[in-house]
This record gives structure tokens, C-alpha cells and sequence, in this order.
């Protein structure tokens, strides 16, 4: 297939890693930088869901992708990608640190487990995928991006997602930070930030404090809004692509998020 799309070619002989590539943004994220001309890894836990993807985005135009099955929460194994990726594929040009899980519920409902599972996704993937990845392209000294997936939870408090809201603003924080530090080596740091996207997220995320019969109830009906909103995440990463190409720092995506953002 050949390149397609508002940025056909604009990622040739680029290499692109996605991590939470077997779905939703991070696989739509694939497929916008495969149309692009890109060279994809797609990185999940879910192997299946990856190798899908990876497939995929050679229909779509990538020349070449790949699937890797990593926990991003697993510094030894985020490791292990690096280097196979460096020795097979090449260095990154474009990291997406886009995994996440969800966590719903009071402050008080919050155990110390939910917020050690949510922070290990959340926060510690984003950076060890950052420190990684950015640490090769530093040493390769030809620029680069990195992009994070934080969300419009990060600027916008809410009762009912302490943690999660807790762990984008740490990756919100470390987005621009890392920024800042990397600014004069040609690497650039973009923050996305969504507010509500038609994902599987809300039908997976766990709910703090329910038994097995509310969780069921509470994801059925937060799927339902979110399908209500119905912003897709095509668009999420169709912005995810304008962040690089204009090194854009934080990009808040879709109008509450838009909104949220300019009232904090
Ligand atoms: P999703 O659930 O469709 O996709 C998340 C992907 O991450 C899944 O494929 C999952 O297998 C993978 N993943 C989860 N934990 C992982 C781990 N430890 N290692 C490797 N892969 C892992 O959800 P969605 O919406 O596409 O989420 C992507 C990102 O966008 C997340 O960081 C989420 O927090 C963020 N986000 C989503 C919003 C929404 O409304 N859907 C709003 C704002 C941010």
C-alpha cells in the first residue's frame, strides 16, 4: 500500500513506537502514522491485539511493522524492547507513550493496590518508556519526539477518578518537564490531553470499592456515555501527529477538554 492521508509521506523512513497499540487511540495512532508513511511498532500486553495492528498498518501504507508484547509497567522488559528494537529495527524516532488503564472511584474506596496497579501503568510506563527510548535518541543526536498520553483528568479535578486523575497529572508534569531538558538536542515533548473518547477503556476499567455486580452495572453505563460522546479516536490521533509535526507542547483534544484547559 502507499502512503495516504493530510500527512502522506510526512513520516517516510521514520520509525514509530506505539505502546497500548492493540486499541483504541494507540492503535488509531498506528494506523495515522502507518498512512503516514511510517515504520510502526506496535507494543501491548494484549499480543493479539498488537499483531493485529502491526498487520494492519502494512495494509495501510507502513512498509514495514512490527508487534511486540510488553507489559510497559516492566522496566526489565521495557529494556529488552529497546535494545532488540535498536539491534533489529533501528532507533526510534517517534516514541507514543500511550498504555493506560482505567480507575474509577472515590479517594476512600481507593486501595493501596488500585493505586499501585494504576500509578505502574500510568505513570511509571510513561517513564520508563521516556527515559528508554529518549535515552537512545539522545545518543544518537538526530532529534526526535516523544508524546504522551496524559488526559484533560490531569487539569480537571473529579471525585470520582482520584487516581487516575493523579497519575496524568504526573505524566502532564514529566511531559514538560522532559521538554524543557530536551528542547536543545531537537527532541520535543508533546502532552495529549483527551477529554471523553469512544474507547474500550471505560468498558475495562476497574471501579474502586464495587463488588463484581455494580462494576459490571457502572461499566455498562460509563460505556454508554462514552459512546454518547462518541468522539472517536481517529481524532485523538490525528492530533497526536500535528503535536510532532509542530512540536507542540500540550494539546488538549476534544471540546471539553478544549474547554477544561482554558478555564485552569
Ligand atoms: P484502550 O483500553 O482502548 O487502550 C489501552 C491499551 O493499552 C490496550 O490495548 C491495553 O491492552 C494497553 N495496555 C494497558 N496496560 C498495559 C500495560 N501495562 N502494558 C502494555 N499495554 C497496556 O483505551 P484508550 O482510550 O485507547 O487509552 C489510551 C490512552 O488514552 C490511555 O493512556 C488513556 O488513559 C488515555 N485517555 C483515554 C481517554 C478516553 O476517554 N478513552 C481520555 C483521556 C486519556
Amino acid at each position: 500500500a502507499v502512503a495516504t492521508g493530510p500527512y502522506a509521506d510526512r513520516f517516510g523512513g521514520q520509525l514509530v513506537l506505539v505502546t497500548g497499540a492493540a486499541s483504541g487511540i494507540g492503535r488509531a495512532t498506528a494506523f495515522a502514522f502507518a498512512e503516514a508513511g511510517a515504520r510502526i511498532v506496535a507494543v501491548d500486553r494484549d499480543a493479539e491485539g498488537a499483531a493485529r495492528t502491526a498487520e494492519m498498518s502494512r495494509l495501510i501504507g507502513a512498509p514495514e511493522a512490527w508487534a511486540e508484547t510488553v507489559d510497559v509497567s516492566d522496566e526489565q522488559a521495557m529494556e529488552k524492547l529497546a535494545e532488540k528494537v535498536a539491534a533489529e529495527y533501528g532507533i526510534v524516532d517517534v516514541l507514543v507513550n500511550n498504555a493506560g488503564i482505567g480507575l474509577s472511584g472515590s479517594f476512600f474506596d481507593t486501595t493501596s493496590e488500585d493505586w499501585k496497579k494504576v500509578l505502574d501503568v500510568n505513570l511509571w510506563g510513561v517513564i520508563h518508556g521516556c527515559r528508554i527510548f529518549g535515552k537512545q535518541m539522545t545518543e544518537r543526536g538526530q532529534g526526535g519526539h516523544i508524546v504522551n498520553t496524559a488526559s484533560a483528568a490531569a487539569y480537571q479535578p473529579s471525585k470520582a477518578l482520584p487516581a487516575y486523575s493523579t497519575t496524568k497529572a504526573a505524566v502532564l508534569m514529566l511531559s514538560e518537564c522532559l521538554r524543557a531538558e530536551l528542547a536543545g538536542q531537537g527532541i520535543g515533548v508533546s502532552a495529549i490531553c483527551p477529554g471523553f473518547v469512544n474507547t474500550n477503556i471505560t468498558s475495562t476499567a476497574r471501579f474502586a470499592g464495587a463488588d463484581e455486580t455494580e462494576e459490571k452495572r457502572r461499566q455498562k453505563k460509563s460505556a454508554r456515555l462514552y459512546g454518547l460522546r462518541n468522539y472517536p479516536p481517529e481524532k485523538v490521533a490525528a492530533a497526536i501527529l500535528r503535536a510532532v509535526v509542530k512540536n507542540q507542547a500540550v494539546v488538549p483534544v476534544t471540546p471539553e477538554a478544549r474547554g477544561a484547559h482554558l478555564m485552569s
